[in-house]
């Protein structure tokens, strides 16, 4: 009886805020109110996710970091690769950015993500001759460093770098693409010897985006209709799957099929596209985790894959490029609250995360069409500077506010623009077509946001006044962390 006891209470403790084993998840920060670093560290504790993969190595991000014993990506951007082709601008980064972290209480740093999906074939070649020496010196520079068996850099590629052909579009056939195989082999050689992973990011929902043809269950990983590999026999009920396996044979091909591989990003977005919504995101988590928490892995290759989830938060001042949908990629909002319901331990508990705590916000103000206005004839102009200064990505087709009608849309750009310029008096004017509410004007599924504050949120990096030696903060943090657990 006592055991008994003794071991659902262990078994409690194991569970509670526990995750699939070594998940991850991407913590961008391209939003125009951050929250701040110290927030978004205690809602990693408090959903027991101990790994994230970065797009930078911001010090105050990584400061935060410090101590939490999560493992960190830290990561090199595309537009300083090419610095990186000189061995020693390569050893200050890791000086400064890796090495400076490595103490007691310090940061996890497991990998260095050299480059952001470089050979992206929307950069037309940009980093082509830049990325392969960019890793070679990193790696040289973290054993150089001592810190070669700790640390490994690696190439977060997106999918399109491998393929299988026409005539035979089935895993088994895959290779990398040819106009960039010297490139991927001279990379995979270079990983193994160092035996650091290659990095993919694998999308069903961009399978289905901008392609009817595709079918719709074969992007999630319930009811997908099996499509067998001509090479293999193999049936494949779900795009994730075939698209691993496609790697799996690229690499297989260019002689090194056991490279270990990390999916670095993977997920599922909740607007801004038909298919983005909480109902679908929701889906495809719900089949994932579960995979994921069981160690099914792939058909050719069964077991753990090490994964990060895109992502973390949704991040307003994306790119919107590849599609409106690229703002609202994460499983929490951009307040840090929750979306829909998920169960990080992959046991289909499907609850609300938890949200950021003590998240400050902006009063409950809005920007709203005056439907007293008397001169109309500039408000296209007016919704369009709001929505090229603001994000009106929820108002496209099949988005959360598309059935608006043209007040609410008016409405909605307005307010999202007064939302970014901190509820700025002037910023809700247009021309005499806007007015201030106390009213929220939210409309159904169609959120009318209020912004973080500014005074607790953090303002992009490039906005922002250099802070108090963040190194020093940093370390008296630390200091102070150590004192307490003595
Ligand atoms: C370290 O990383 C930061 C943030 O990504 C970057 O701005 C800085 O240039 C890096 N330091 C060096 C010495 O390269
Ligand atoms: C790549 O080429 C296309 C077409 O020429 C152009 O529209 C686009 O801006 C280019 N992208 C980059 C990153 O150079
Ligand atoms: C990369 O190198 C090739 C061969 O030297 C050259 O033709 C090409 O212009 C280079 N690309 C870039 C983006 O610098
Ligand atoms: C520092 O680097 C060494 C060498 O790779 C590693 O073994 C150690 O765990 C690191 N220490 C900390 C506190 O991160
Ligand atoms: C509202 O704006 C969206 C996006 O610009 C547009 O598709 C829609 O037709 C507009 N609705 C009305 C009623 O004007
Ligand atoms: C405004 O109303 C919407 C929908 O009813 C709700 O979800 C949202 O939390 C409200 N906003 C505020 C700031 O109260």
């Amino acid at each position: 009886m006592g055991r008994a006891w003794f071991l659902n209470l262990l078994l409690f403790l194991g569970l509670l805020g526990s995750c699939v084993h070594g998940l991850g998840v991407n913590w961008g920060t391209m939003a125009t109110h951050q929250l701040p670093p110290k927030t978004v560290v205690q809602m990693l504790k408090d959903n027991g996710i101990s790994k994230v993969k970065l797009f930078d190595a911001d010090s105050r991000t990584m400061n935060a970091l410090a101590g939490s014993g999560i493992e960190v990506m830290a990561a090199i951007p595309n537009k300083e690769l090419e610095a990186m082709n000189s061995y020693d601008k390569a050893k200050e980064w890791v000086k400064r950015n890796v090495t400076r972290y490595n103490f007691s209480g310090g940061v996890n740093i497991k990998y260095v993500a050299v480059g952001n999906e470089p050979f992206l074939k929307a950069y037309n070649g940009s980093y082509l001759n830049t990325t392969f020496p960019a890793l070679q010196n990193i790696q040289n520079a973290l054993n150089d460093a001592g810190l070669g068996d700790s640390v490994k850099a690696t190439v977060p590629s997106n999918a399109d770098v491998y393929f299988s052909p026409d005539n035979n579009p089935y895993p088994s056939f895959g290779r990398f693409r040819t106009d960039i195989a010297d490139q991927m082999t001279q990379i995979v050689e270079f990983l193994a010897k160092n035996k650091a992973p290659f990095t993919v990011n694998i999308y069903p929902f961009l399978s289905l985006y901008g392609n009817d043809d595709f079918p719709f269950n074969y992007a999630f990983f319930d009811g997908g209709t099996p499509i067998v590999d001509s090479g293999t026999g193999i049936q494949y009920t779900n795009v994730f799957d075939a698209n691993f396996d496609t790697l799996v044979s690229a690499l297989k091909a260019v002689g090194h099929g056991d490279t270990p591989i990390l999916v670095g990003e993977v997920g599922w977005p909740t607007d801004g596209d038909k298919n983005a919504n909480a109902g679908n995101a929701y889906r495809f988590y719900n089949g994932l985790l579960p995979r994921l928490a069981a160690n099914k892995g792939t058909p050719l290759r069964p077991g753990y894959i090490e994964v990060y989830l895109f992502g973390l938060l949704d991040e307003d001042a994306k790119s919107i490029d590849p599609g409106d949908f690229e703002r609202h990629w994460g499983i929490f909002r951009y307040d840090g609250q929750p979306k829909f319901t998920m169960d990080l331990s992959g046991q289909g508990q499907n609850k609300m995360l938890v949200g950021a705590r003590d998240v400050k916000y902006l009063p409950n103000k809005w920007c709203m069409f005056n439907p007293n206005a008397k001169d109309v004839s500039k408000l296209a102009d007016n919704i369009g500077f709001a929505c090229s200064n603001g994000d009106c990505t929820s108002l496209g087709y099949g988005s959360s506010c598309n059935s608006l009608d043209a007040n609410g849309n008016a409405s909605y750009a307005f307010n999202m623009y007064y939302q970014i310029k901190n509820q700025d008096d002037l910023a809700c004017g247009f021309q005499g077509l806007a007015t201030v509410t106390t009213q929220n004007i939210s409309q159904g599924e169609c959120n009318f946001i209020i912004q973080l504050s500014p005074k607790f949120a953090l303002s992009p990096s490039g906005f922002s006044s250099p802070s108090l030696s963040p190194s020093l903060v940093g370390l008296l943090l630390v200091m102070l962390l150590t004192f307490m657990i003595l």
